[in-house]
């Protein structure tokens, strides 16, 4: 059983991680109280371009949710199969093979995993799904995403399977695709 309660009040204040462990029954509550300055921002998009020696490409949505931040993307040019699909922590796309948009974004210094984990790398976004001729689309509400804080960072898909365990990026292999996150029409 996990719980996570985010306040955005606008600057990270505290971070508390609580784990009660009652004999097989583990419960995690994670409570992080973040003081944002100036406007909330409901609406950002990035738009991924290939990298050097592959095809993909494609754009992301991230919009403001009651539950939390809806991510939508649609993805073309990959092979078939789960793709790690990821937030880094640069909207730095200048390496043909993409390195620069650095590890996953992270800001709560937690582990890797998927993103349904209550204690996750804030970019940790999991897997996006591409058939045979090689498109991919997801929809889904993060709960852990703050648009405010990814804004400016990079999106990242690479050419393998996140695993969502292994450190510090879930072995997902080489990175297909880049772009950078920026404020989208929406957002007042
Ligand atoms: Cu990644
Ligand atoms: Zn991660």
């Amino acid at each position: 059983m996990k719980n996570r309660t985010i306040w955005n009040k606008g600057t990270i204040l505290v971070a508390i991680i609580s784990i009660a462990i009652t004999g097989c029954m583990q419960t995690e509550t994670i409570e992080i109280e973040r003081e944002m300055e100036g406007p909330e921002y409901t609406h950002a998009v990035a738009i991924l371009q290939p990298t050097e020696g592959f095809e993909a490409s494609g754009t992301v949505y991230f919009t403001k949710v009651e539950e939390g931040v809806n991510v939508t993307a649609e993805i073309t040019g990959l092979s078939e199969g789960n793709k790690g699909f990821h937030i880094h922590q640069y909207g730095d796309c200048t390496a043909a093979n993409g390195t620069s948009a650095g590890g996953h974004f992270n800001p709560d210094e937690m582990d890797h995993a998927g993103p349904d984990d209550a204690m996750r790398h804030m970019g940790d976004m999991g897997n996006i799904v591409a058939d045979a001729d090689g498109n991919a689309t997801i929809d889904y509400v993060d709960g852990t995403i703050n648009i405010n804080m990814i804004l400016g960072r990079g999106v990242i898909v690479h050419n393998g399977e996140d695993d969502l365990t292994s450190q510090p990026s879930g072995a997902a292999g080489p990175r297909v695709a880049c772009g950078v996150i920026g404020v989208a029409a929406g957002t007042e």
